[in-house]
């Protein structure tokens, strides 16, 4: 129970009554225009590394500012595709949105999770043709040529992503990349894998070679000297909440690990929907924690169907809050959680239904409130004061990170809201002036505001002079 809370003094709360006043809860946001201020930072809640997809619309402005607050990495959702790399005269060069991307992630300090080296789609037709235009055969000359193009792709990509941000592990934000994408078969192929044109012409093998040159340039050639592997190489698939997909999946990085192919981690894609139980997304990690490998939730997504509705919308948060609640229970399995997109119209998959966590006008959507809430509550002390300040009555809120790790909190209050990040051991104040010399009584607010509810009904009808 809260303890109650008198105008005029200071009371300590503890930890467990701050938690119904931190972050605030799924349905708290009633007024989405409100929301924007109220929303803690996605990144300060969370250990493991958050990050979102994007391409050049979302670099500068005010979702760039979004961007660089509520995330700690970024990936480019087209730009460093296969076919990004090279123009129409299939010379190599960088996209301009690429660039564009890779000096944003510098000059915000946020990191770049990279997609995709070697992928079936959004692929240049002539890597897997001859100077004729025919399609290459598994010949030997046919598969030396196309390792050869696979070979001098990927340094490709790696010399220009260092030409243009410095050597990898020395300042450059790539410090991962998605090597192969999607090379799992949907159905039930002998050997569980995909029968893309990469297959066909070398078979398996054509995946420890992209790990195998990804490592030689991302961790070799193009890497600060003496930088312990800074680019952390994954693999990266759909689907992988459905058990039958995973374990073709679990069968081939088993092959890949007993072949000592380089392979640091696994992807799970997740573009899921709110009628896939988040259970489902907590066993499909569960199955790799045990591999010697590090996962990473690469593309989520969560549609609502159409028509969108508030009640839709709602549903929507608490599927984020119980996905997210099932990545902190995973965190030390997980390098990074990556969104597939900032805010809903510009979501590849709009038409199924607002399925991120901003609404176009960067408002927060209960999707992020709900990812917010899921981050457990960091052990924290709060003072409240009140105090007179030409004839209004200013808040101040005092927390006490009494933890060993760094607190980030939302104290939210009937008169706004405030992120606080707090080093262990740590305070911080903020003070809130409530503009008016009354507060009126039953003023609405959401969940977030438990704690100071019982400040708000001593404050009715009081005046300060
Ligand atoms: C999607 C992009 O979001 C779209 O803009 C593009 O038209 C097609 O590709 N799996 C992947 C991503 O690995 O690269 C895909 O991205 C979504 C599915």
């Amino acid at each position: 129970m809260l303890k109650r809370i008198t105008i005029g003094g200071a009371r300590r709360i503890a930890a467990a009554a701050v938690a119904l006043a931190v972050v605030g809860g799924v349905t708290a946001v009633a007024d989405a225009a409100a929301a924007t201020d109220t929303a803690a930072a996605l990144k300060d809640t969370a250990p493991f590394a958050v990050g979102a997809a994007i391409d050049q619309r979302e670099v500068s402005g005010a979702v760039g500012d979004l961007v660089a607050a509520q995330f700690d990495q970024v990936t480019a959702e087209n730009h460093m595709k296969p076919d990004a790399w090279y123009d129409a005269n299939r010379v190599l060069r960088m996209h301009s949105q690429a660039a564009a991307i890779v000096d944003f992630a510098k000059n915000r300090g946020l990191e770049i999770y990279g997609h995709t080296l070697v992928w079936h789609a959004q692929t240049p037709k002539w890597f897997f043709q001859n100077s004729s235009g025919e399609a290459l055969t598994t010949s030997q000359s046919d598969q030396d040529l196309l390792r050869e193009r696979m070979r001098s792709h990927i340094f490709g990509v790696a010399r220009l992503l260092s030409e243009r941000a410095g050597l990898f592990g020395d300042g450059n934000p790539v410090t991962a990349f998605d090597v192969v994408n999607e090379v799992i078969s949907d159905g039930p192929e002998s050997d569980g894998l995909r029968r893309s044109e990469w297959y066909r012409i070398l078979g398996e093998g054509f995946i420890d070679q992209a790990f195998r040159y990804a490592d030689e340039a991302f961790n070799g050639l193009y890497a600060e000297p003496g930088a312990e592997r800074p680019v952390k190489l994954f693999i990266n698939d759909y689907n992988t909440e459905l058990a039958s997909k995973r374990s073709r999946y679990i069968a081939l990085v088993d092959r890949l690990r007993a072949r000592g192919v380089p392979i640091d981690g696994v992807g799970h894609q997740f573009h899921v929907r709110l009628t896939v139980p988040v259970s489902a997304m907590a066993d499909a990690i569960d199955a790799f924690t045990t591999r010697g490998v590090t996962q990473a939730v690469t593309e989520l997504d969560v549609p609502t169907g159409t028509p969108v509705t508030s009640s839709l919308l709602d549903a929507q948060g608490t599927y984020y809050r119980d996905a997210f609640a099932v990545f902190h229970a995973r965190a030390s399995a997980l390098r990074s959680v990556t969104v597939w997109g900032v805010t809903d119209s510009r979501s590849w998959r709009a038409a199924d239904g607002a399925p991120l966590l901003f609404f176009d006008d960067l408002s927060a959507k209960p999707a992020l409130r709900g990812a917010l809430a899921a981050a457990p509550v960091p052990p924290v002390e709060l003072d409240v004061a009140t105090r007179c300040v030409a004839g209004r009555v200013v808040l101040t809120a005092t927390v006490w990170n009494t933890g060993s790790a760094t607190a980030a909190i939302t104290v939210s209050t009937p008169f706004g809201s405030r992120a606080l990040t707090i080093a262990p051991g740590g305070r911080a104040a903020h003070a809130f002036s409530t503009r008016a010399v009354s507060i009126p009584a039953g003023a609405a607010h959401g969940t977030g505001l438990d704690l100071l509810a019982p400040l708000e009904a001593s404050y009715a009808g009081a005046s300060c002079s």
